[in-house]
């Protein structure tokens, strides 16, 4: 990096040297030193200066962990290119806790992890080979992360048992070099499930004994345990309210047992009844979260941190900041975001969650009249509070890029680069992890930057704009298109589509009331209609298909247009991507190719979804002639079919048309072929088929019997029946096409897997 080679000595001073140490340690070489403010916590400084008469370049702070984080920014800066001749700064995080989640379960998988299995466990144990956690520590470390709760919200009734206590004890061995605190989820019932007990009442003092004596024991083996995680009353989890008894009495009998030993709850504020009235118009789980913690404001202990997801809803695409950050002035609070892209694209769709996120921590919410941005409330800087700050759900796993896309680390690195300093720009951040992590080619640092700040306004347009919610398949793996599945059911995740409008009307005089949890400057912008920004407008007005919004455009033209728009900055993406080869080593420009490929692909997939579900709920077509009508497209169960038979998926959004066509069991290889009539010319034929879960089928295109393409349908995606979220697109490029050619497509099944397809695109070769 420096283009030398350094000694490494722990004491003499004889030449220019970088100094690594405490401000302490320092003293005891040149009692002089002075850092250039007080240094506190994790804060380190970079000082260019003299020591016993030498130059040098101090890396300092209060403590170790500060130094480390000193000297992470110092190889930062040289890897950038920057100069390191004359420094003197000091960096000083915004916020104490800066945590990521892991919901990793005992037996190695992880919810809603999208890179392979555990780094953490397997088999009901602690791995034996922790060098993927040490690693994952010092990744941490780099960006200034200081704790890890390792095991799912979705808590392991055993994972504080005597036996398994040792076992967490080797991870927080292997955290502790890097400053990383360890955390584990815990479950209130536990005092009463696994530990003997008859209840497990917050209130009874047996409980509060059996977690005394838990932690006690668990502070022996680990003595700098951070603390734990606690997801009650929430999604089937047990909670206080079997007792009668509120969040802050469940909290409180936790922290009092690890108060002694400087241990933190972090108690999370995502409780809400999935069992909603769906009939009941003035029902919204948007309102749960303020409703329930807010009246306890004040209540809850002074070493619990109330764990708050961004948005009132559950990570969605894009949600209004939730309204409980300016609603809890005298207890500690901590952000909760999303890193693994649950509703995002799963890591398959490359979503920079930066903007996004910046968009929620710079909201104003104008508590008590005063500025008060949720980056200041999370700081602890608004309400005066001494612990506050962030918690990302991060979810890595084996894969040995963490995420399975390169690209979705930008969103690791991002989140500690925030809630190092929410003020840093998104392109900052995206600009700095890509020469972080390709190299400085100014050619790579601008077209990457370029693709990562346009994914997010992309992935909305294409899946839920306007404040629709991603529409996702809620009740399934929360990944491909699926909107009806948000309505009439319990979840609360409606945007209540009707035919003649949409969205959830949350105001105070008409609606939800929802609108009321906010102070009232953010109601003046959110209760009137008319003040409403497009972008969430839905959220929080129902209104008809026809309203024209500030844009000058109506909501069902903007909707379809959206969706068309964002397909096309997906392909986009692809062909700037393809500009760098080259510039990008071959192993992750090839492996970011395909990725950023099966997204536009899937993108395409979203936008006819969505436009076509929602052109059916409103009877009102598309401006521009483009939704339900693809000129180039031949359905494949319209086409010659020898083996296939025709389905229909389980929502009938799920294959284009409504259906598609899967080989019959007895069949060996099956195929669908059709003559095309287009005029001679060059053309690309795009076969759109359907990649599950339980087999490998293989594809073969054919024109006039010539084999042109074949490839296996041999993606992890989820789903065993053919629907949206295993629908992928193939590209066979540069073909000759003449009148009367036939294109036949030959699937060969594999298992339960019965080669799928659902249509071909025959396209005119633009380039
Ligand atoms: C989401 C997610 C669950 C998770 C929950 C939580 O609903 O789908 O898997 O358990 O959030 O944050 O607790």
């Amino acid at each position: 990096m420096l283009g030398r080679t350094l000694r490494i000595e722990d004491s003499a001073m004889a030449e220019a040297a970088i100094i690594l140490g405490t401000v302490e340690q320092i003293r005891t070489l040149d009692a002089g030193f002075h850092p250039p403010s007080d240094l506190k916590d994790d804060a380190y400084a970079l000082i260019s200066t003299q020591i016993k008469g030498q130059n040098a370049l101090v890396i300092t702070g209060a403590t170790e962990r500060a130094v480390l984080y000193g000297a992470f920014a110092l190889l930062r800066k040289i890897a950038e290119g920057e100069s390191t001749s004359a420094l003197n700064e000091v960096q000083q995080p915004s916020a104490p806790v800066r945590w990521v989640n892991q919901w990793d379960d005992l037996d190695g998988s992880i919810e809603r992890g999208y890179a392979g299995r555990s780094i953490f466990f397997e088999n009901r144990s602690v791995r034996p080979d922790l060098t993927r956690a040490t690693e994952y520590a010092r990744l941490l470390a780099s960006v200034g992360i200081n704790g890890c709760n390792v095991s799912n919200v979705n808590a392991d009734l055993h994972i504080l048992h005597l036996g398994f206590i040792p076992q967490l004890a080797r991870i927080a061995d292997v955290f502790r070099p890097y400053g990383v605190q360890l955390g584990v989820a815990v479950n209130i019932s536990m005092p009463k499930q696994v530990g003997g007990l008859d209840t497990f009442d917050p209130l009874d003092q047996k409980v509060a004994g059996w977690w005394k004596e838990k932690f006690d024991e668990v502070y022996r083996q680990i003595p700098d345990f951070g603390g734990v995680v606690v997801k009650a009353d929430s999604e089937g989890q047990l909670g206080p309210s079997v007792y009668g008894r509120n969040a802050a009495e469940a909290a409180n009998v936790i922290a009092k047992a690890l108060r002694p030993h400087g241990g933190i709850v972090f108690y999370r504020a995502f409780v809400y009844d999935h069992h909603l009235d769906w009939n009941n118009l003035k029902a919204d789980r948007a309102r749960a979260a303020y409703d329930i913690f807010h009246p306890l404001d004040g209540q809850f202990d002074d070493n619990v941190i109330v764990q708050i997801k961004y948005g009132p809803i559950d990570f969605q695409v894009r949600e209004p900041a939730s309204p409980l950050f300016g609603g809890l002035v005298r207890t500690n609070q901590a952000i909760e975001l999303q890193i693994t892209q649950e509703y995002t694209g799963q890591q398959r769709h490359t979503v920079f969650l930066v903007p996004m996120w910046k968009e929620v921590l710079d909201f104003d919410m104008a508590a008590g009249g005063q500025r008060t941005p949720v980056k200041d409330i999370v700081a602890g800087r608004s309400f005066h509070r001494p612990l506050e700050g962030y918690a990302g759900v991060a979810n890595v796993g084996l894969s040995t890029d963490w995420l399975a896309n390169h690209l979705a680390m930008a969103n690791l690195y991002g989140f500690g680069r925030l809630a190092w300093n929410p003020d840093v720009s998104s392109q900052t951040i995206a600009e700095e992890w890509t020469r972080l992590t390709f190299g400085n080619d100014p050619e790579v640092v601008k077209t990457v930057t370029n693709i990562l700040l346009d994914s997010w306004p992309a992935y909305e347009s294409y899946t839920g704009p306007l404040g629709l919610q991603t529409l996702t398949n809620i009740t399934g793996p929360h990944y491909g298109p699926a909107p009806e599945s948000q309505e009439r059911n319990g979840w609360g995740q409606w945007i209540r589509a009707d035919h003649d409008g949409v969205g959830m009307n949350r105001t105070v005089a008409t609606g939800t009331g929802f609108v009321g949890q906010y102070s009232p400057s953010v109601q003046k912008i959110y209760e009137p209609l008319a003040n409403t920004p497009d972008n969430i407008v839905l959220f929080f007005h129902h209104v008809p298909y026809t309203y024209q919004l500030h844009s000058g455009k109506t909501v069902i033209q903007t909707i379809y247009d959206s969706h068309y728009e964002g397909a096309e900055k997906a392909a986009d993406f692809v062909e700037k991507w393809e500009s760098l080869k080259g510039h990008v080593d071959d192993e992750r420009y090839e492996a970011v190719l395909a990725q950023l490929k099966y997204q536009s692909g899937h993108a395409i997939v979203w936008r006819d979804a969505v436009d076509d579900w929602i052109h059916q709920m409103s009877g009102i077509d598309d401006q521009d002639g483009r939704v339900g009508h693809h000129s180039n497209r031949v359905e494949a169960e319209t086409m010659e079919l020898q083996g296939y038979k025709i389905f229909e998926p389980v929502s009938w959004e799920g294959a284009s048309g409504g259906k598609g066509v899967v080989c019959v069991p007895e069949a060996a290889t099956c195929s669908a072929q059709t003559k095309f009539t287009g005029a001679a010319g060059w053309y690309e034929i795009d076969v759109e088929y359907f990649d599950l879960s339980n087999g490998e089928s293989k594809f073969r295109v054919s024109v006039n019997d010539q084999a042109v393409d074949e490839w296996r349908a041999d993606m992890l995606l989820p789903g065993k029946d053919p629907s949206a979220d295993s629908s992928v697109r193939h590209r066979t490029r540069g073909l000759a096409l003449r009148p009367g050619d036939v294109i036949r497509i030959e699937g060969t099944p594999d298992g339960a897997e019965r080669a799928p397809l659902d249509y071909m695109e025959v396209l005119p070769l633009e380039h």
